[in-house]
Protein backbone atom coordinates (compact mmCIF):
# COMPACT_ATOMS: atom_id res chain seq x y z
CA UNK A 1 0.00 0.00 0.00
CA UNK A 2 3.18 2.46 0.49
CA UNK A 3 4.34 1.12 -2.32
CA UNK A 4 1.17 2.31 -4.19
CA UNK A 5 1.34 5.54 -3.06
CA UNK A 6 4.67 6.15 -3.62
CA UNK A 7 4.31 5.69 -6.79
CA UNK A 8 0.81 7.41 -7.54
CA UNK A 9 2.89 10.88 -5.83
CA UNK A 10 6.13 9.96 -7.86
CA UNK A 11 4.18 9.05 -11.01
CA UNK A 12 1.48 11.82 -11.12
CA UNK A 13 3.64 14.86 -11.59
CA UNK A 14 6.33 13.27 -13.71
CA UNK A 15 3.40 12.52 -16.06
CA UNK A 16 1.90 15.65 -16.09
CA UNK A 17 5.91 16.59 -16.63
CA UNK A 18 6.21 14.58 -19.28
CA UNK A 19 3.26 16.00 -20.81
CA UNK A 20 4.50 19.41 -20.30
CA UNK A 21 7.53 18.87 -22.04
CA UNK A 22 6.11 16.72 -24.45
CA UNK A 23 3.81 20.32 -25.84
CA UNK A 24 7.14 21.65 -25.26
CA UNK A 25 9.02 19.90 -27.67
CA UNK A 26 6.23 20.03 -29.99
CA UNK A 27 6.13 24.08 -30.24
CA UNK A 28 10.23 23.65 -30.64
CA UNK A 29 10.16 20.96 -33.38
CA UNK A 30 7.01 23.45 -35.33
CA UNK A 31 9.65 26.29 -34.75
CA UNK A 32 12.56 24.57 -36.21
CA UNK A 33 10.64 23.18 -38.98
CA UNK A 34 9.26 26.40 -40.19
CA UNK A 35 12.69 28.39 -39.74
CA UNK A 36 14.31 25.26 -42.05
CA UNK A 37 11.46 25.43 -44.32
CA UNK A 38 11.71 29.28 -44.52
CA UNK A 39 16.01 28.50 -44.93
CA UNK A 40 15.08 26.00 -47.78
CA UNK A 41 12.92 28.45 -49.60
CA UNK A 42 15.41 31.07 -49.99
CA UNK A 43 18.59 28.80 -50.94
CA UNK A 44 16.27 26.55 -53.13
CA UNK A 45 15.60 30.14 -54.88
CA UNK A 46 18.89 31.03 -55.66
CA UNK A 47 19.65 27.80 -57.46
CA UNK A 48 17.64 29.75 -59.86
CA UNK A 49 16.61 33.30 -60.58
CA UNK A 50 14.94 34.94 -57.54
CA UNK A 51 12.68 37.06 -58.81
CA UNK A 52 13.50 39.87 -56.63
CA UNK A 53 16.87 39.37 -57.64
CA UNK A 54 16.94 42.56 -60.19
CA UNK A 55 20.21 43.86 -59.90
CA UNK A 56 18.53 46.98 -59.74
CA UNK A 57 18.87 49.49 -56.47
CA UNK A 58 15.14 50.57 -55.90
CA UNK A 59 14.57 54.26 -56.82
CA UNK A 60 13.75 54.91 -53.06
CA UNK A 61 17.44 53.64 -52.04
CA UNK A 62 18.63 55.89 -54.88
CA UNK A 63 16.78 58.64 -53.41
CA UNK A 64 18.24 58.18 -49.59
CA UNK A 65 21.58 58.03 -51.03
CA UNK A 66 21.16 60.86 -53.09
CA UNK A 67 20.65 63.39 -49.80
CA UNK A 68 22.46 60.92 -47.21
CA UNK A 69 25.79 61.59 -45.42
CA UNK A 70 27.80 58.56 -46.37
CA UNK A 71 28.52 56.09 -43.35
CA UNK A 72 28.11 52.82 -42.25
CA UNK A 73 25.33 50.74 -43.76
CA UNK A 74 23.83 47.51 -42.82
CA UNK A 75 22.14 45.19 -45.27
CA UNK A 76 19.76 42.75 -43.67
CA UNK A 77 19.07 40.08 -45.94
CA UNK A 78 21.43 41.62 -48.83
CA UNK A 79 20.81 38.88 -50.88
CA UNK A 80 23.44 38.71 -53.87
CA UNK A 81 24.37 42.04 -52.87
CA UNK A 82 23.38 44.94 -55.52
CA UNK A 83 22.34 47.59 -52.65
CA UNK A 84 25.73 46.87 -51.21
CA UNK A 85 27.79 47.21 -54.38
CA UNK A 86 25.25 50.43 -54.97
CA UNK A 87 26.17 51.89 -51.41
CA UNK A 88 29.53 51.26 -51.80
CA UNK A 89 30.04 52.86 -55.20
CA UNK A 90 28.38 55.65 -53.53
CA UNK A 91 30.97 55.75 -50.83
CA UNK A 92 29.41 54.02 -47.83
CA UNK A 93 31.39 51.40 -45.86
CA UNK A 94 29.10 48.46 -45.98
CA UNK A 95 28.09 45.22 -44.24
CA UNK A 96 25.99 42.47 -45.84
CA UNK A 97 23.91 39.98 -43.60
CA UNK A 98 22.65 36.46 -45.35
CA UNK A 99 21.87 33.25 -44.23
CA UNK A 100 21.82 31.41 -48.10
CA UNK A 101 25.71 30.38 -48.56
CA UNK A 102 25.09 31.19 -52.55
CA UNK A 103 23.75 34.66 -52.25
CA UNK A 104 26.35 35.47 -50.08
CA UNK A 105 29.27 33.89 -52.51
CA UNK A 106 27.72 36.03 -54.79
CA UNK A 107 27.60 39.46 -53.01
CA UNK A 108 31.37 38.97 -51.86
CA UNK A 109 32.49 38.12 -55.18
CA UNK A 110 30.61 41.16 -56.86
CA UNK A 111 32.01 44.06 -54.03
CA UNK A 112 35.58 42.24 -54.15
CA UNK A 113 34.81 42.20 -58.15
CA UNK A 114 34.54 45.80 -58.36
CA UNK A 115 37.50 46.86 -55.74
CA UNK A 116 35.37 47.29 -52.31
CA UNK A 117 36.45 46.10 -49.34
CA UNK A 118 33.13 45.75 -47.78
CA UNK A 119 32.08 41.95 -45.84
CA UNK A 120 29.27 39.85 -46.34
CA UNK A 121 28.41 38.16 -43.31
CA UNK A 122 26.73 34.28 -43.33
CA UNK A 123 24.46 34.75 -40.81
CA UNK A 124 20.91 35.48 -39.44
CA UNK A 125 19.51 38.60 -38.89
CA UNK A 126 18.04 37.82 -35.70
CA UNK A 127 21.73 37.44 -34.14
CA UNK A 128 23.37 40.69 -33.24
CA UNK A 129 26.36 39.34 -32.18
CA UNK A 130 27.27 39.10 -35.80
CA UNK A 131 27.63 42.78 -36.23
CA UNK A 132 30.05 45.25 -35.26
CA UNK A 133 27.54 48.44 -34.27
CA UNK A 134 27.00 51.52 -35.26
CA UNK A 135 25.74 51.70 -38.71
CA UNK A 136 24.28 55.39 -39.97
CA UNK A 137 21.88 53.27 -42.03
CA UNK A 138 20.17 49.60 -41.64
CA UNK A 139 18.62 48.85 -45.25
CA UNK A 140 15.93 45.64 -45.41
CA UNK A 141 14.71 45.02 -48.60
CA UNK A 142 11.95 42.49 -47.91
CA UNK A 143 13.83 40.29 -45.48
CA UNK A 144 12.13 41.23 -41.88
CA UNK A 145 8.33 40.48 -43.48
CA UNK A 146 9.10 36.88 -44.11
CA UNK A 147 10.55 35.83 -40.40
CA UNK A 148 9.26 34.38 -38.04
CA UNK A 149 7.97 36.11 -34.94
CA UNK A 150 10.51 35.50 -32.54
CA UNK A 151 13.04 36.58 -34.72
CA UNK A 152 11.20 38.95 -36.10
CA UNK A 153 11.16 40.29 -31.89
CA UNK A 154 14.68 39.90 -31.79
CA UNK A 155 15.67 41.97 -34.86
CA UNK A 156 13.28 44.72 -33.63
CA UNK A 157 14.68 44.68 -30.36
CA UNK A 158 18.17 45.11 -31.90
CA UNK A 159 17.87 48.03 -34.10
CA UNK A 160 18.26 50.27 -31.05
CA UNK A 161 21.62 49.65 -30.28
CA UNK A 162 22.85 48.96 -33.56
CA UNK A 163 21.81 51.96 -35.11
CA UNK A 164 23.93 55.44 -34.37
CA UNK A 165 21.32 58.24 -32.67
CA UNK A 166 20.83 60.06 -35.84
CA UNK A 167 21.01 56.63 -37.70
CA UNK A 168 17.90 55.60 -40.52
CA UNK A 169 16.25 51.99 -40.71
CA UNK A 170 14.83 51.77 -44.40
CA UNK A 171 12.59 49.15 -44.98
CA UNK A 172 10.32 47.79 -47.81
CA UNK A 173 7.91 45.33 -46.73
CA UNK A 174 4.86 43.64 -48.01
CA UNK A 175 1.74 44.67 -45.86
CA UNK A 176 0.20 41.70 -44.03
CA UNK A 177 -3.66 41.00 -45.76
CA UNK A 178 -4.74 37.67 -43.78
CA UNK A 179 -3.88 37.81 -40.44
CA UNK A 180 -2.58 34.23 -41.05
CA UNK A 181 -0.60 35.27 -43.91
CA UNK A 182 3.16 34.31 -43.49
CA UNK A 183 4.73 37.01 -44.99
CA UNK A 184 4.00 40.80 -44.23
CA UNK A 185 3.47 43.24 -41.76
CA UNK A 186 0.47 43.80 -40.18
CA UNK A 187 -0.70 47.73 -38.77
CA UNK A 188 -0.24 46.73 -35.46
CA UNK A 189 3.49 45.74 -36.22
CA UNK A 190 4.33 48.50 -38.31
CA UNK A 191 3.32 51.04 -34.90
CA UNK A 192 5.56 48.39 -32.69
CA UNK A 193 8.95 49.31 -35.46
CA UNK A 194 7.22 53.36 -35.33
CA UNK A 195 7.67 53.17 -31.67
CA UNK A 196 11.52 52.26 -31.70
CA UNK A 197 12.08 56.12 -33.76
CA UNK A 198 11.26 59.53 -33.43
CA UNK A 199 10.62 60.32 -37.11
CA UNK A 200 8.82 57.88 -39.42
CA UNK A 201 8.16 58.82 -42.83
CA UNK A 202 6.12 55.97 -44.95
CA UNK A 203 4.87 55.41 -48.55
CA UNK A 204 2.43 53.14 -49.38
CA UNK A 205 2.32 51.85 -53.09
CA UNK A 206 2.15 48.27 -54.84
CA UNK A 207 5.02 45.93 -56.49
CA UNK A 208 5.29 44.86 -60.03
CA UNK A 209 3.00 42.13 -59.01
CA UNK A 210 0.18 44.20 -57.20
CA UNK A 211 0.80 43.30 -54.03
CA UNK A 212 0.24 46.44 -51.51
CA UNK A 213 3.52 47.16 -50.39
CA UNK A 214 5.10 49.94 -48.30
CA UNK A 215 8.63 51.72 -47.81
CA UNK A 216 9.32 53.15 -43.89
CA UNK A 217 11.75 55.42 -43.25
CA UNK A 218 12.67 55.79 -39.85
CA UNK A 219 15.33 57.63 -37.73
CA UNK A 220 16.73 58.89 -34.52
CA UNK A 221 16.03 55.72 -32.55
CA UNK A 222 14.74 56.14 -29.00
CA UNK A 223 16.30 55.17 -26.46
CA UNK A 224 15.02 52.19 -24.28
C1 LIG B 1 13.16 38.91 -50.78
S1 LIG B 1 14.88 38.57 -50.61
C2 LIG B 1 15.59 40.18 -50.85
C3 LIG B 1 17.09 40.16 -51.06
C4 LIG B 1 17.74 41.53 -51.19
N1 LIG B 1 17.44 42.38 -50.06
C5 LIG B 1 17.32 42.19 -52.47
O1 LIG B 1 16.62 43.21 -52.42
O2 LIG B 1 17.70 41.67 -53.54
C6 LIG B 1 15.06 38.31 -48.83
C7 LIG B 1 16.49 37.91 -48.47
O3 LIG B 1 16.59 37.73 -47.07
C8 LIG B 1 17.34 36.54 -46.81
N2 LIG B 1 16.90 36.05 -45.48
C9 LIG B 1 15.65 35.64 -45.13
N3 LIG B 1 15.61 35.30 -43.84
C10 LIG B 1 16.86 35.51 -43.33
C11 LIG B 1 17.45 35.35 -42.06
N4 LIG B 1 16.72 34.90 -41.01
N5 LIG B 1 18.75 35.68 -41.90
C12 LIG B 1 19.49 36.11 -42.96
N6 LIG B 1 18.99 36.28 -44.20
C13 LIG B 1 17.69 35.99 -44.39
C14 LIG B 1 16.99 35.61 -47.96
O4 LIG B 1 17.91 34.58 -48.18
C15 LIG B 1 16.93 36.61 -49.13
O5 LIG B 1 18.19 36.80 -49.71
Amino acid sequence: MKQKEFVETVGGPCRIREDLNRDGMIKGDIIMINRLRHWLRFNLAYLGSPPWDTGITPPEVEQYIAIAKVGRALDLGCGTGTNLLRLAQAGWDVTGVEFAPKAVLVARRRLHKAGYSGSVILGDVGDASILQPPYDLVLDIGCYHGLDASTRARYRANLPAILTDAGTFLLYFHHKIEPEARVGISEEELILIASLFKAVHRQDSEDRFGRKACWLNCTGVIDA
